[in-house]
């Protein structure tokens, strides 16, 4: 079970792409009223880690509740919020796919932040310990673009700082596929030796997360918008 459990992430996605299409704009015209709705849902669940932390210990829980670690602490539901936040900027302009996703990259990056903080808070310590900083730096990365991502914070900046504090997006999406590689290649050699199929799964995992970053970064780089050309130096602009 616990095997299965660990492909959740994948399983997410399309049902998250669904729910956009099925949802998108009405959480787009009431983005506000979701944002305090997932904003406190997923800061109690962060709570949560806190009291589990205090009574027990990440292994013990993961054990006790697989299925509770799984979906709320392990870090599968950002993975695919942030999934789609990527893609809408990697389809082909003017595709309908692209004005789905991008109708509501916004609320996808805000919602998926908040949850994130579950996973963030239960697992800082063990990662941190285990001297693995890829997903602190992700997260740390993440903070003035989350800030910045609400509407009335964008308002009262330049569009062209916006832009520019936002190519760090980039920055994090290479951080977050180096964080699932550490933990899918070497926290699965350190702790998987004993027992095989886990082992096997970890870099069958590996494989898939490498499939979807390729994948992305192939469209973004293909689907580039054309520069616009700069008139020749003796014209007028
Ligand atoms: C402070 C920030 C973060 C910390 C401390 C952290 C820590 C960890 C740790 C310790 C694990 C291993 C858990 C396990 O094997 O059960 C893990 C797994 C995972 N993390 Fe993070 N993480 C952070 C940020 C992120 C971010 C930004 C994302 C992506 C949106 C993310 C997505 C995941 C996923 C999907 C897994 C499961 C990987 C797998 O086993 O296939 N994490 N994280």
């Amino acid at each position: 079970m616990a095997h299965v459990l660990n492909f959740l992430g994948f399983a997410l996605i399309p049902v998250l792409a669904w729910l956009v299409v099925r949802y998108g704009k009405t959480v787009h015209k009431n983005e506000t009223r979701f944002y305090w709705i997932f904003g406190i849902v997923f800061t109690f669940i962060a709570f949560l880690a806190l009291v589990v932390l205090i009574q027990s210990d990440v292994a013990t829980f993961k054990t006790d509740a697989p299925i509770a670690y799984a979906l709320l602490f392990q870090g599968h539901i950002p993975f695919a919020f942030f999934v789609l936040v990527m893609f809408a900027g990697a389809f082909k302009h003017k595709s309908k796919a692209k004005a789905t996703l991008m109708g509501v990259r916004r609320e996808l990056a805000i919602i998926g932040f908040f949850s994130l903080l579950p996973h963030v808070v239960l697992l800082i310590w063990l990662a941190l310990s285990n001297l693995n900083p890829t997903g602190t730096v992700a997260f740390l990365l993440m903070i003035p673009l989350f800030i910045t991502s609400f509407r009335s914070i964008r308002k009262k900046m330049k569009p062209v700082n916006w832009r520019k504090l936002h190519k760090l997006a980039y920055a994090v999406y290479a951080i977050i596929f180096l964080h699932l590689a550490s933990i899918t290649i070497v926290f699965n050699i350190m702790n998987n030796q004993e027992d095989m199929l886990a082992f096997v799964l970890g870099f069958v995992r590996f494989a898939l997360y490498l499939i979807v970053f390729a994948v992305y970064t192939w469209m973004r780089l293909k689907n580039r918008r054309p520069r616009l050309k700069k008139p020749p130096l003796n014209q007028p602009a």
